[in-house]
């Protein structure tokens, strides 16, 4: 089952602003963008780099590294849309930002028969 998860509250996240936030494993840049919040993977594609500190305008965030280009509604790479990042529904309780991430995937088998 998918959850939300407290990932920080909306006075530590000005406008035009991202932050990573850690959800299991998982690394997560969340923005918001006058009052509407999103949440995409944080780590680029590319090479690594935190997507959280890139500049945010109209709707995109540009890697500070090398500026590849992600869509905020949808994770797909601006200059090519067939190739997505993880994108995730985003919601404010109060002042607490939530985010909802798949269930981790289960653990292989280390095919030993207990
Ligand atoms: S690490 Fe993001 S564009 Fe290179």
């Amino acid at each position: 089952m998918e959850e939300f998860h407290n990932v920080c509250r909306t006075d530590e996240l000005a406008d035009g602003e991202g932050k990573t936030v850690a959800v299991g494993d998982k690394l997560i840049a969340v923005f918001n963008v006058e009052g509407s919040y999103h949440a995409i993977d944080d780590v680029c594609p590319h090479m690594g780099a935190s997507l959280s500190g890139g500049l945010v305008e109209n709707g995109i965030v540009t890697c500070p590294w090398h500026a590849w280009r992600f869509r905020l509604a949808d994770g797909a790479w601006a200059d090519n849309p067939r190739i997505k990042i993880g994108c995730y529904p985003v919601r404010v309780l109060g002042d607490v930002v939530q985010v909802q991430t798949p269930d981790a995937a289960p653990k292989p088998s280390s095919g030993a028969i207990p």
